[in-house]
């Protein structure tokens, strides 16, 4: 690949575009004339301001939101959300309701259980979180504050291939590792956030897309920083943001933008996930895929091995390839190959080769 890069298949942080990562490169000690880097100038001068505003529309353009749609940039990872979405909308009686379908999702469950009461509206435990509860499994409490979703779970490999109907009751999401992959309906939701470290940016920001009706008003006994109406009245400029994350999901949302929006970015990202589905479903049993069919994610590709010496192996021979992180997370074993917006068709036709080779040399 150019400039000595890998084929980087890591769950976050994750491959960036090239192109994204030459602008920044090109822009480091100068910044627009400034005679400042991005890094050094203030969060109140003018250059900027067109930055994080940019960043802002270009996002809500990528999605198809209009004015009652706000987005938000908070530190504290996608984790900070877990304990902020209970604070705020878990209230006045009202308790949130949760779809356990993976191990992040589990976790934001916890964290509201930390706060109060918390109700689980369908989980997909019992069945080592294969695949995605579906409509009908889910059963909502008659005090729901709210639906929170993991919409796609990096850990196990599954996603949501539908959006939840709740009759009325707030949608909320999170989507940190399958953010603006694809086109989706975005406004059933009234809260989606993202830890971009995965398809849009570097750690270090969380992104919040919300419904400004639903954020307007945080209960009054909540800590200023964590209460999304401080966000939302100040452009996400009460303190200090993370700048230069911003600037950098400022690009990659450009970038997207560049190569057709979420349409062209979900149909490449269909094609290159096939590619990768079709050399495990065509092993004759070598690969085994951890996600049922149905659930299958577009991002995140889990498969076991006949044994963990074979598995070891592939990791090492993968690595010579060229072909980087492809070790899955401890809790499932096996592989994991993560293919975010940024990854190239080209990697997953490398991928997709050297398993084919992997599997005539040791089957
Ligand atoms: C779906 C999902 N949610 C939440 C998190 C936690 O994100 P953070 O490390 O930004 O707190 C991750 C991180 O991998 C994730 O994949």
């Amino acid at each position: 690949m150019e400039n000595n890069r890998v084929y980087n298949f890591n769950p976050g942080p994750a491959m960036l575009p090239l192109e994204v990562l030459k602008e920044a490169q090109s822009e480091m000690l100068n910044f627009k004339n400034s005679g400042m880097s991005i890094l050094e100038i203030s969060h109140r001068a003018k250059k900027y301001d067109e930055v994080h505003n940019q960043a802002k529309a270009d996002i809500k353009e990528l999605m198809g939101l209009g004015d009652d749609y706000e987005v938000l940039f908070i530190q504290g990872g996608a984790s900070m959300q877990f304990n902020m979405v209970p604070q705020n909308f878990a209230i006045d009686g009202k308790i949130g309701n949760y779809i356990l379908s993976g191990s992040f999702a589990s976790k934001a469950y916890k964290e509201a259980c930390i706060l109060g009461e918390a109700h689980v509206a369908a989980s997909s435990k019992e069945i080592q979180f294969k695949h995605i509860p579906t409509q009908e499994e889910i059963t909502l409490s008659n005090n729901a504050a709210y639906l929170h979703v993991c919409y796609n779970n990096t850990i196990y490999g599954t996603e949501y291939h539908y959006i939840p109907e709740t009759k009325g009751i707030p949608l909320i999401a999170d989507m940190s590792s399958d953010m603006l992959s694809r086109p989706l309906d975005f406004s059933k939701f009234s809260l989606i956030y993202a830890g971009v470290q995965k398809n849009l940016g570097p750690a270090g920001v969380c992104l919040i897309v919300a419904r400004k009706s639903f954020i307007e008003n945080s209960p009054q006994a909540l800590p200023t920083m964590l209460r999304y109406d401080t966000y939302g009245k100040n452009n996400s400029l009460y303190n200090t943001p993370p700048a230069f994350g911003i600037y950098m999901i400022g690009k990659v949302a450009a970038w997207i933008k560049k190569q057709g929006g979420l349409e062209a970015m979900g149909k490449l990202n269909a094609a290159k996930a096939k590619l990768v589905y079709d050399a495990i479903d065509n092993s004759n049993g070598f690969y085994r895929g951890h996600a049922d069919k149905d659930s299958r994610s577009l991002m995140n590709i889990t498969f076991r091995l006949p044994s963990e010496e074979l598995e070891a192996k592939f990791a090492a021979e993968a690595r010579q390839h060229e072909l980087c992180g492809v070790k899955g997370h401890r809790s499932v074993g096996g592989m994991r190959t993560s293919i975010y917006n940024a990854m190239p068709m080209e990697g997953c036709q490398a991928l997709a080769a050297f398993m084919e080779k992997f599997k005539n040399e040791n089957i």
